[in-house]
């Protein structure tokens, strides 16, 4: 029964072509290490946030004068309305967190380079989309935080030469701040911004399984087939990895069970203590900070002293990540056989994230300010150095076959 049932309805989509394409038979290089985990992780929190978003919008009121009492409400009232909320926002900090962490992965294994440039550009598309959903969802509980946040965001706008003001008034669709801004945030979070990101994850993929994955080697498995043409380093997909993926998974949830159960504010770092009182236009709050995941790009855009030249910095910050293919002339992919500068500068450039990261969320005074430049400084020389240093040094000799 259940086959005859396969067989209609593979005559007519190609589900087991699928299955066998993407899983079953779909070859991964056998070495995978715990970095690997973090993109099955990426699309379980993908799947937490829709799932939550749209129980939250349930009950949600995408008003300036019902948003925060509708939160609170969410909080207080509807059943279980406090851990949707709790999963939803702490999923938000998790997000970054596992894309970080793939990113950095492919950062260490090389897995930006040829075939995978597509990999990865559009892997910055989903980083760029997550950021504007992350942004424009903030601004919707409606407190200070979220009010003057996005005010100091949308006002960047303003320092662009000629069209810069309209700009402005354009994306707030007010003179200031108002429920006009807070119901097309509203619109583009919930509705517009989740269907490029799906399809874009869905490209990621797709372009993935086209080249096939790199590794901690940074070999190319297929170059090495057996006589059934199958990758001699490869093993199916499914079962190995599905079945070590949700080892992964257990590992994840109990860390994000903890912190949703037990720190859902994460002391003023996933939800900051100021959006707790209503946004208020007459009263700025005394230090405006993003949450922590933007931190990185606050901080370079504060540590220059013109706004127009800061946001410029801050721009082309992100817009240097889009070109790392090609900067990268390294003979080989991994860290493990690049140099000794490689791996140093791989290492620092980590650190140095992390420290402009803790910049971006403290108040500006004349001390972190000056650190924050010079971290600024370290992360463009990492981008801007690496066809320099990557070329001339001493590699190490990449095995035929993946090790371990
Ligand atoms: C919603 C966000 C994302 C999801 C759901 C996602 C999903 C995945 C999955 C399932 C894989 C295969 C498993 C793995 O290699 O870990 C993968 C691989 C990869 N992703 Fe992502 N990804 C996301 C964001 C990103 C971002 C922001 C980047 C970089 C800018 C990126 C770059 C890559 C690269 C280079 C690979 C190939 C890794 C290799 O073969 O070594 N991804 N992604």
């Amino acid at each position: 029964m259940g086959s005859k049932l396969l067989t209609w309805v593979d005559e007519r989509f190609p589900l087991t072509k699928m299955w066998e394409e993407h899983l079953s038979k779909y070859y991964a290089p056998k070495n995978f290490n715990f970095w690997y985990f973090f993109g099955s992780l990426a699309l379980l929190v993908l799947v937490n946030q829709l799932l939550t978003g749209v129980w939250l919008t349930m009950s949600y009121v995408p008003s300036a004068e019902g948003a925060f009492a509708s939160v609170e409400y969410i909080m207080r009232d509807v059943e279980y309305g406090w851990l949707i909320r709790y999963l939803h926002s702490t999923g938000a900090s998790a997000f970054f967190v596992v894309v970080y962490c793939h990113m950095f992965r492919a950062l260490l294994y090389g897995s930006y380079r040829k075939p995978r440039e597509l990999v990865w550009i559009f892997g910055m598309a989903i980083y760029l989309a997550l950021m504007a959903e992350a942004f424009m969802g903030y601004l919707l509980p409606w407190g200070q935080m979220s009010y003057w946040g996005a005010q100091v965001i949308i006002s960047l706008f303003g320092a662009i030469p000629v069209i810069g003001p309209d700009l402005q008034q354009w994306i707030r669709g007010d003179y200031l701040i108002s429920g006009i801004t807070l119901n097309r945030f509203f619109a583009l979070h919930v509705v517009a911004l989740p269907i490029v990101i799906l399809g874009l994850v869905v490209m990621h993929i797709i372009a993935l399984h086209e080249v096939g994955s790199n590794n901690p080697d940074g070999v190319e498995i297929k170059k090495n087939k057996n006589t059934d043409g199958v990758p001699v380093d490869g093993i199916p997909f499914h079962p190995y990895y599905t079945v070590k993926d949700i080892v992964g998974v257990v590992v994840f949830l109990f860390v994000f069970c903890g912190v949703v159960f037990f720190f859902p504010e994460m002391g003023g770092f996933f939800l900051e203590h100021a959006n707790f009182e209503q946004a208020n236009s007459l009263k700025t709050p005394e230090h405006i900070a993003p949450v922590w995941y933007f931190g990185a790009f606050y901080a370079i855009l504060r540590a220059v002293p013109d706004k127009l030249l800061g946001v410029v910095a801050m721009g082309a910050a992100i817009a240097i990540l889009f070109v790392l293919p090609w900067l990268d002339r390294s003979p080989v992919k991994s860290w493990r056989y690049k140099g000794l500068i490689s791996k140093a500068c791989i290492v620092v450039f980590g650190l140095n994230y992390i420290l402009l990261t803790w910049l971006g969320t403290q108040p500006a005074t004349g001390l972190l300010t000056n650190i924050a430049r010079v971290a600024t400084l370290f992360y463009f020389a990492f981008f801007l150095l690496m066809p320099f240093y990557t070329r001339f040094e001493k590699t190490k000799t990449v095995p035929e076959r993946v090790t371990g």
